[in-house]
């Protein structure tokens, strides 16, 4: 079978940008990329073992460098850095800001001095800084254990905070930032940015979103790009996957467009039924397998007790792969059986999940080993955009308002919200409190947007007594959990949503007498989870 070829739409990004993003390992060189957008830049990220072979040999003057943050220590051998020949042609024809990792590399190259910190500093602090452009200090997110301890020579101090002297310094067109402007809790990141790129790297705007220009040329681009035979379009029901069916469903592959819909038996209970409400019967195949997952599931070994605290993780990885790979056998069985050929497959991943699995930060689900079998093109309309961006489209394209503002849904959906052995008995509580969570949250928040950004159920098999009716009984909890995000959705940092308290009792009322365990074993207490992320992930595995 023939390798399987990537089309993707090109757009936001661009080889020789004015912004040039050196990547240095940080998690949040995707927020860097964003942030740039929304300021209305388009860049380019280029991985710091990429930069000789990025600029060698050729003449790139970006106009503005960014050097991402990242876990080493710059002053350890082998550490990440940049031939100096290239630092000083960069800090001669570029503006330069250096955030975290890249601020102490680009103070070292420059002459100062970076050392281990007395005490790492994480989290929320407060930056009182001088005017730098419209900048003025403000809460800011820390995550570093070095620090500059001494400044090159010239070099000046903008903004400090109570544990760190050099948060904000700089000279000319060299800056360094200890904190992240890019994360979502930071304050007024932005202007940073902005002073920066407008005022000092005088950068032309290049970047503005307009839904309708895309999906007309993103619609034209499918026409021209898919080969023939069945475009096939694994539809969840999610925003980026809806879009991405419906702009093809706008084009002229429409006749030969078919969606496929897997319901894996770890969706919310009448989830399939609504999905099907929004998109009909004529395009797309819906298939219950939700069987054949339950017995794959079922048949992974639970690790016996022991020390190994990393069981339980080891044991929900397993859980994720066993998913994903019967996930892959539904699809095919289905594709194969259709009455044309498959010539290619539509998928709506979008330009967050191609940095993070290009950056290594997680393994792409979108793609998930579907296309080397199906040995067909893959066709990616969206994926320059990000989510909030994918969510303007969905608004464009009339698609319901709940299927716009719809919460990421893990692929292994709801397999992945309880602890202990996972078997098919597990399913019906889940699906079932998580319905009555969707009915609930509806009623209370009618408003999608005042919504939290992702909720759920999970049942905790902790044995616990209660009272039913007058006798004691032991059954088991609920476990509530809802988080916030910023409007940007990125997802690395989560705050804790705080439902109203008739909200609360009317949920905990309906948990109780409406949820138990296929034998009948009751849930008799209900707990809402209030820490955010981080300490604490979004799913529990
Ligand atoms: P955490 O739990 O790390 O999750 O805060 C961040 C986002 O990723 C989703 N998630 C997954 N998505 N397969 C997926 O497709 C997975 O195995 C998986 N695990 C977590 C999570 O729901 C949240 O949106």
């Amino acid at each position: 079978m023939s390798e399987s070829k990537i089309l993707r739409f090109p757009w936001g990004t661009k080889d020789d940008a004015q912004v040039v993003i050196i990547h240095f390992g940080s998690k949040s060189t995707p927020l860097i990329a964003q942030l740039c957008r929304e300021i209305g830049l388009m860049s380019q990220i280029v991985k710091a073992q990429d930069l000789p072979a990025y600029w060698g040999g050729r003449v790139i003057k970006p106009k503005f460098v960014i050097l991402s943050g990242g876990d080493q220590s710059v002053y350890d051998p082998g550490a990440l850095s940049m031939p100096d020949d290239l630092y000083r042609s960069m800090a001669e024809y570029s503006t330069v800001l250096g955030i975290c990792y890249g601020a102490q590399l680009l103070a070292k190259l420059a002459g100062g001095k970076v050392e281990k910190a007395a005490r790492a500093e994480f989290g929320l602090v407060k930056v009182k800084a001088k005017g730098f452009g419209q900048y003025r200090g403000g809460e800011a997110i820390m995550n570093h254990r070095d620090e500059i301890t001494e400044l090159p020579q010239g070099w000046k101090t903008v903004g400090s905070t109570d544990r760190c002297q050099y948060a904000l310094v700089g000279n000319n067109n060299v800056w360094a930032v200890q904190f992240h402007p890019e994360m979502d809790h930071t304050h007024a990141g932005h202007s940073i940015l902005k002073h920066l790129a407008f005022t000092r790297a005088r950068c032309s705007q290049d970047y503005r979103f307009d839904p309708e220009e895309f999906v007309q040329q993103a619609a034209e681009w499918i026409e021209l790009t898919a080969p023939p035979g069945a475009v096939l379009c694994g539809l969840s029901g999610g925003v980026d996957s809806s879009v991405a069916f419906t702009i093809a469903h706008e084009s002229s592959v429409s006749k030969r467009l078919r969606g496929i819909y897997v319901d894996t038996g770890f969706f919310r209970e009448g989830e399939t039924e609504e999905v099907r409400g929004y998109f009909g019967d004529e395009r797309v195949t819906y298939v219950d397998a939700s069987s054949d997952f339950y017995d794959v599931v079922e048949a992974i070994p639970y690790p016996v007790e022991g020390k190994d605290t990393d069981r339980e993780y080891k044991y929900y990885e397993q859980v994720r792969k066993a998913i994903g790979g019967e996930f892959i056998k539904t699809f095919l069985s289905v594709a194969q059986n259709s009455d044309q050929a498959p010539g290619s497959l539509i998928q709506g991943t979008n330009y967050s999940d191609i940095i993070e699995s290009e950056t290594g930060l997680k393994s792409h689900h979108n793609v998930g080993g579907l296309p080397d079998k199906l040995g067909v093109s893959i066709i990616e309309p969206l994926a320059g955009l990000y989510k909030f961006e994918i969510r303007e489209l969905a608004r464009c394209l009339d698609l319901p308002r709940e299927v716009v503002h719809r919460q990421p849904f893990p692929g292994p959906g709801l397999a992945i919200r309880t602890w202990g052995r996972l078997t098919r008995d597990d399913a019906q509580p889940l699906r079932r409190a998580n319905r009555i969570l969707e009915e609930v949250m509806r009623k209370h928040y009618p408003d999608p947007e005042k919504r939290p950004c992702q909720y759920y159920v999970a049942t905790a098999k902790l044995p616990s007594t209660g009272l039913v009716g007058d006798s004691r009984v032991i059954g088991y909890a609920l476990w509530v959990r809802m988080v916030t995000a910023q409007q940007r959705e990125s997802y690395s940092t989560l705050g804790v949503f705080h439902p109203t308290w008739e909200f609360q009792e009317e949920l905990t009322h309906r948990l109780v007498t409406e949820v138990t365990m296929p034998d009948g074993t009751p849930f008799v207490r209900v707990a809402y989870e209030i820490t955010g992320k981080p300490p604490s992930t979004t799913e529990p595995h």
